[in-house]
């Protein structure tokens, strides 16, 4: 049965715009089959305790002396990393808080990025290789190219980083911006672009739900 994770983390809960899109996302996938069934991970209803031991960014094997974190701890870690493990594809919301990611998604990231377990380090080991993520990034500014501001984008470069270079990930980027538009007046301007950029992500991420079938 193909599995989707579905992973959001936007602290907006009645009108967030990642969340409108991996919703979007999720619903097309399950069209695919009747067998296509998604796993959902709140991060902002449910957060994540903050990485408990830096111990845990190891496998076990590469552990020193000493480095023994809380069994509880390990287990959670195992939970969620066999969590993406089981699933075929991934959707994860990923708004811009303060230039960077939602500090609830950073700890998911956290727990996930291991050195030896899911990130080849002394061996070949790379169970998340060519496993397809799709990353929902919505801000409130614009930073695409020619903006002058792509350097100031601090969430999609490393969630590209930690899960497409270091992970081995099939990452798919879709970005909706100006979101903030509509609520700012001085960016009233910006309405129509960030509709726009509204309409193609939504528009991409319906293709991409048909292409991504598993
Ligand atoms: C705590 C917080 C910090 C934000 N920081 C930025 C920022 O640095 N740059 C930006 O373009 N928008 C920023 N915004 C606006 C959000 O990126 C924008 O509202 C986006 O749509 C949030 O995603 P969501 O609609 O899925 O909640 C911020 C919003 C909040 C609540």
């Amino acid at each position: 049965m193909p599995q989707l994770l579905h992973i959001d983390s936007s602290a907006e809960l009645h009108n967030s715009t990642s969340r409108d899109l991996t919703a979007l996302f999720a619903q097309q996938w399950s069209k695919n089959s009747p067998d296509h069934t998604t796993v959902t991970v709140d991060l902002h209803r449910d957060p994540l305790p903050h990485l408990a031991d830096a111990a845990l960014h190891y496998a076990p094997r590469l552990r020193v002396d000493g480095e023994i974190p809380d069994p509880a701890a390990e287990a959670l870690q195992a939970r969620i990393i066999e969590q993406l493990i089981a699933a075929d594809v991934v959707v994860i919301g990923a708004p811009m808080y303060n230039w960077s990611i939602p500090s609830t998604l950073k700890a998911w990231i956290d727990y996930v990025h291991v050195l030896g377990t899911t990130v080849p380090f002394d061996t070949r080991t790379q169970p998340l290789a060519g496993k397809p993520v799709v990353i929902v990034s919505s801000r409130g500014n614009t930073y695409g190219p020619g903006s002058g501001n792509e350097a100031n984008d601090h969430t999609v470069p490393p969630l590209v980083q930690v899960l497409g270079v270091s992970m081995g990930m099939d990452v798919s980027v879709i970005t909706a911006e100006l979101t903030l538009a509509h609520r700012i007046p001085a960016m009233a301007p910006l309405i129509e672009q960030g509709d726009e950029s509204l309409r193609a992500a939504r528009e991409s991420l319906v293709e991409l739900a048909r292409t991504l079938r598993a």
